[in-house]
Formats: C-alpha cells, structure tokens, sequence
C-alpha cells in the first residue's frame, strides 16, 4: 500500500470505491449515516514513522489503559482536566464501543514497514450532543513522546470527515486556556465560531466543520 504524508492522505481519494472509501455510508440509523469503519491509507509521520489511522475497536482496552499510563501530568490536565489513574470496566466498554453514528473515535496506531501495527499512540473521538445533531464534542489526546508529528493533525482531518458524513457539522472542545496546541490544531480543520471566556478555568470553543474536500 503506498505511503501518503500525514497531512495530505486526508484528500477525496478519486477513484475510491465503495468498498475502500472510508466515508460511505455502510448502515443508518434514525435517518443518519453511519460510517464504514475502515483503516485509513498508510501515512508517515513527520519523522518518517509509518502509522495509519483506525476505527477504536472493542480489544483497544487494554491499549487505552497504557495510554493512560503513558501520558505526562499535563496530557492529563490538557485531556481529561485532571489525574486519570485508571478507566473503569464500564468506562472502557463505553468508549471502545462505538457506534459510528453518534460516537465515532480512531486509534494512530505506529506500523513496522511491513505494514504491521506495533503500537496504538493517540485517540481522537467525537460525541454527538443530545440536543443538537449537528454539534458533537470533540477529545483527542496522542501520549507526549508521538506529539508534533503530524499525528494528531492526522486524526482529526479523518475523524472531521468521518463526522461530516455522520452529519455533524460543528465541533465544541472544552480547552485549558494554557493549552496552545489543542486550538492550534482544531483551526486547522475548522472555522472558529464562538469562544466562551474561561469558566471554571475552561474555554469552550465552537468549531464550524468544512465539507471534504473544501481545502
Ligand atoms: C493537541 C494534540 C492532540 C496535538 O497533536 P500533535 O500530534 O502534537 O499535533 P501536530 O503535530 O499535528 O501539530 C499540529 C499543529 O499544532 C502545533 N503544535 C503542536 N503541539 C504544539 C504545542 N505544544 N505548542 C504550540 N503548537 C503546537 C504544531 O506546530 C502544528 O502546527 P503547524 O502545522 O503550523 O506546524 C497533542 O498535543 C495532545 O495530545 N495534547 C494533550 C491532550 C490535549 O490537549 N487534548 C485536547 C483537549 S480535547
């Protein structure tokens, strides 16, 4: 399979067929279209790393759990606002079991050059609100010694057009003001619409999806 950058694989592939196009509707429910789970096209990474992005699946428990222990305090602080020691059984059932419509999370998993995963190093996930179908909050956190290589950029573009075809069109991320790279990121795959002041020392920050391909 051939390589593709991190930041350019994100493109409509012409030519993709139902089969491979991991935007297709593969199921629907209450009108809304889930989508087909696929692994992403292999990329590199900044370093030249071969990684791919993945649908979360139910045996990732285990590699969230390491993740978890693999974070820095302040991974901790930037993703779930406090120390997380662990995940629960039923923390974990929730979210390694998504449903591709209103919860749909991927794995950067790091590749040896066969083509084989070794190791699973970042999460992005995004959660449909319950009183608007078009807004879903947004999480994502990659465990500090894979951040700034692209890896996080990568998946946010695919879980952004993932979104997209869910028809979620905006995303909130709940940011400590300290964080710089969190928004960074996000402005690079949507629009910023609005931005409440910090409340209990954290920003809420809406984000206006693009349409694939817009870029
Ligand atoms: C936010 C996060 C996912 C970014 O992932 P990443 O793989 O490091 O980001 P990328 O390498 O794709 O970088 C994307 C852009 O952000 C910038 N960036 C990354 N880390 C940065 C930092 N610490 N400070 C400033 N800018 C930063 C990069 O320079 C890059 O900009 P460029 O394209 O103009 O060069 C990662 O830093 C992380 O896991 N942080 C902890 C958890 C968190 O903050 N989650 C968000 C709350 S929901």
């Amino acid at each position: 399979m051939p390589m593709e950058t991190a930041l350019s694989f994100e493109k409509d592939e012409p030519g993709a067929d139902e089969k491979t196009n991991p935007c297709v509707p593969v199921r629907a429910r209450g009108g809304i279209p889930a989508v087909n789970p696929e692994p992403s096209p292999h990329i590199r990474l900044k370093d030249g790393t071969p990684a791919l992005t993945r649908p979360i699946r139910p045996a990732d428990g285990a590699a969230l759990s390491r993740g978890l222990r693999r974070l820095s305090p302040k991974g901790h602080a930037y993703r779930f606002l406090h120390y997380r020691k662990r995940f629960t059984e039923a923390e974990l059932h929730y979210l390694t079991h998504c449903d591709f419509i209103d919860h749909i999370a991927l794995i950067l998993a790091i590749l040896d050059e066969a083509g084989n995963e070794l190791d699973q190093v970042g999460v992005a996930r995004c959660i449909r609100a319950k009183d608007d179908p078009q807004l879903a909050e947004v999480a994502i956190v990659l465990v500090d010694e894979w951040q700034r290589k692209g890896g996080g950029t990568a998946l946010l573009m695919r879980l952004a057009r993932l979104a997209w075809h869910a028809g979620i069109r905006q995303w909130k991320a709940h940011v400590l003001p300290e964080n710089l790279a969190a928004p960074r990121v996000l402005t690079g795959i949507g629009d910023e619409m609005a931005r409440t002041a910090p409340r209990a020392g954290l920003a809420e920050i809406v984000y206006r999806l693009r349409p694939p391909g817009a870029d």
